[in-house]
């Protein structure tokens, strides 16, 4: 299985993971084979990369951070917290509080769990799946913290809902498939408030969610927004939201801007910390997120080509793509002599 660009793939191959829409529903399913059809109808909604396996070839089952079904119900509970918001109705904490009991019981009881999936988004469903992401990678992160269940909670709660103040911008400008003027740009800029004034008036919420959402853009030498805060007058949950929110967002594509790497997503945030970013929860996401997530291309100091199956915090499973051990599969550990020396594709 491969994590291809749509113009890498070709008709003879299948989808391997299943495409969500907004919904939670399942849009196309894995094992449909991606006709020309298929393929210029997703390149039309915004689809950047799927999974995807040649006709015939056996595809391993991998560990993912929540179950597809609890992935499925997050999105769902995001699409309705917004949509709930947007007509200034209450949200359905109840429901929002059930998702987030799914994702801490199948996160905080996983001692190896790794965030290794590159989300198969568009631009419709675009902010849900980024909150449900952004939400996993901040529940591993406190996890990796210590931080017990009931912070964890509030972070997971707070992160699930940063951008919920988009709803208040104009959805004109949320759309646009370039990147945005000074002007454009300062009215994006008011979810951070728009986000904390929904979010405090939930009686049901602790006002921590609302403060969450309220300084996930500050940074550490407070060239952030909406307050210019600096260092430890960010609270933790805003710092780590910050830090999840900005790997998410640079390893996932927009119409205007390629995804990066999560390798090179990693590095380029360890070193705008701690001027931008905490260091401490930086090293936590580094802990919390694969380098190279499963469908990875890579090249090993063998020289030879290798495809990652499955990631954990303690091995890589690996299958060679090319030379004398082609098909077959190995787990690195981290003392293994093999290593990843870089990544094609
Ligand atoms: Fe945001």
């Amino acid at each position: 299985m491969r994590y291809l660009p749509l113009d890498e793939i070709t008709e003879d191959m299948c989808l391997a993971r299943p495409i969500f829409n907004g919904d939670g529903r399942v849009l196309l399913s894995n094992g449909v084979r991606l006709t020309k059809n298929y393929l210029a109808r997703l390149k039309e909604m915004g689809y950047q990369n799927l999974y995807v396996y040649r006709a015939g070839e056996e595809i391993n089952d991998f560990s993912t951070p929540v179950s597809d079904q609890t992935m499925r119900d997050a999105i769902y509970g995001v699409k309705d917290a917004f949509s709930k918001a947007a007509q200034r109705q209450h949200l359905n904490i109840k429901n929002v509080n059930e998702v987030i009991g799914y994702i801490l019981d199948e996160i905080l009881t996983n001692p190896t769990v790794l965030y290794n999936l590159m989300d198969l988004k568009n631009h419709d469903t675009y902010y849900y799946h980024h909150s449900v992401n952004v939400c996993i990678i901040s529940t591993l992160i406190g996890k990796q913290l210590g931080l017990p269940r009931d912070k964890v909670k509030d972070l997971a709660t707070g992160a699930l809902l940063h951008d919920l103040g988009m709803v208040c911008v104009d959805p004109q400008i949320l759309t646009k498939p370039r990147e945005l003027t000074t002007e454009e740009m300062t009215a994006v800029r008011e979810h951070t408030n728009y986000g904390f004034q929904l979010l405090r008036s939930e009686p049901n919420l602790s006002i921590l969610v609302a403060h969450a959402a309220y300084q996930h853009h500050e940074r550490m030498d407070g060239s952030g927004y909406p307050k210019g805060l600096v260092g430890d007058e960010i609270h933790l949950y805003g710092r780590i939201v910050a830090v999840a929110d900005s790997y998410e967002t640079m390893t996932s594509g927009r119409v205007y801007r390629k995804a990066i790497w999560s390798h090179e997503a990693i590095r380029q945030l360890k070193e705008s910390a701690p001027e931008k970013y905490d260091p401490e929860v930086v090293e936590a996401m580094a802990r919390s997120v694969a380098s190279y997530p499963v469908g990875s291309v890579v090249v090993l100091n063998t020289h030879e080509e290798a495809v990652v199956v499955d990631v954990n915090a303690k091995k890589i499973t690996i299958q060679f793509a090319s030379g004398p051990r082609v098909n077959a599969l190995l787990d690195l550990e981290p003392d293994s002599e093999i290593k990843i020396e870089e990544r094609l594709s």
